[in-house]
């Protein structure tokens, strides 16, 4: 089993879309995936235009809000044909204050102790990461093995990426399984020079990482308010076929 986060401590630069339609498109070539919303702004699931009724909190805590016991197995949402959703949302502040209050030692792997699916029930688990950093994102990199990290090619720089990078490192001085493995830029504008030198900038410094870019699409932005994945919403819009594209980069393991 594959197990990817897609992460990034920049706000709003395609975190959520990445891995819902990444999560989409593996699943609807056969894989079995189970997508896990690790922010509390429960984005994904309205990605998906579905209304799970527990989540990730409830999965780690095997309790309701009420206190009464739930099976993990119950907390998985069928968001599609081989896709699971573990919701985020509200719920998972007091998830946080729950980590919190855990003995310093395991604090940090509770996740990666919990999220161990049956062999052959999962092909891949994809963590959709919250902007920031705090205890919750630490434990997904301790659960996860691939970094896909996305960078969008607008603003004034690659601002933030060096903060995530040591983020990153101090990650990997306790989870040594875990690598930077795809590199994706994101909004890219073909028409701007802007766009161009920030790419070239990344393909200079991540050659190995250095994933095609996911184009600024309307569409793509219009997807969500629907609950529908792009390639239900628009199957031919440019934001379909560079999600193909990464989503067969992906299953190719990089080559
Ligand atoms: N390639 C794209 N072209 C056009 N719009 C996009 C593209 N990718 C994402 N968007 C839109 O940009 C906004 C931010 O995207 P998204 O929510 O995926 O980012 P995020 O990194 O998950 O944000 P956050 O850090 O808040 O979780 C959304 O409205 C989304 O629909
Ligand atoms: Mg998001």
């Amino acid at each position: 089993m594959r197990k990817i986060a897609v992460a990034m401590a920049k706000g709003g630069v395609g975190k959520t879309t990445t891995a819902v339609n990444l999560a989409y498109g593996l699943a609807s070539r056969g894989k079995r995936v189970l997508l896990v919303d690790c922010d509390t702004q429960g984005q994904a699931a309205k990605f998906l235009g579905e209304k799970p009724l527990y989540g990730l909190y409830e999965f780690i805590t095997e309790r309701q809000e009420n206190g009464q016991i739930i099976a993990r197995n119950e907390t998985l949402h069928p968001a599609r044909q081989n896709l699971w959703l573990l919701d985020g949302g509200i719920r998972l502040v007091e998830l946080k204050n729950w980590l919190g209050e855990q003995p310093r030692d395991i604090r940090q792997t509770v996740l990666a102790q919990k999220l161990v699916p049956k062999d052959g029930a999962l092909d891949y688990l994809i963590f959709d990461c919250a902007p920031g950093w705090d205890v919750l994102s630490v434990n997904i990199l301790m659960a996860a093995t691939e970094v896909l990290c996305p960078v969008a090619l607008q603003g004034p720089s690659l601002e933030g990426l060096k903060t995530f990078f040591r983020y990153l490192q101090s990650a990997q001085k306790l989870n040594s399984d875990l690598r930077l493995e795809y590199i994706l830029p994101t909004m890219f504008d073909r028409r701007t020079r802007h766009s161009h030198e920030m790419f070239n900038q990344l393909k200079k410094n991540f050659s190995r990482q250095m994933c095609d870019p996911i184009h600024y699409n309307v569409r793509l932005s219009e997807a969500p308010a629907l609950g529908r994945t792009i390639f239900e919403y628009r199957a031919r819009a440019q934001g379909a076929y560079d999600y193909e594209n990464l989503v067969r980069r992906i299953l190719n393991n990089g080559s």
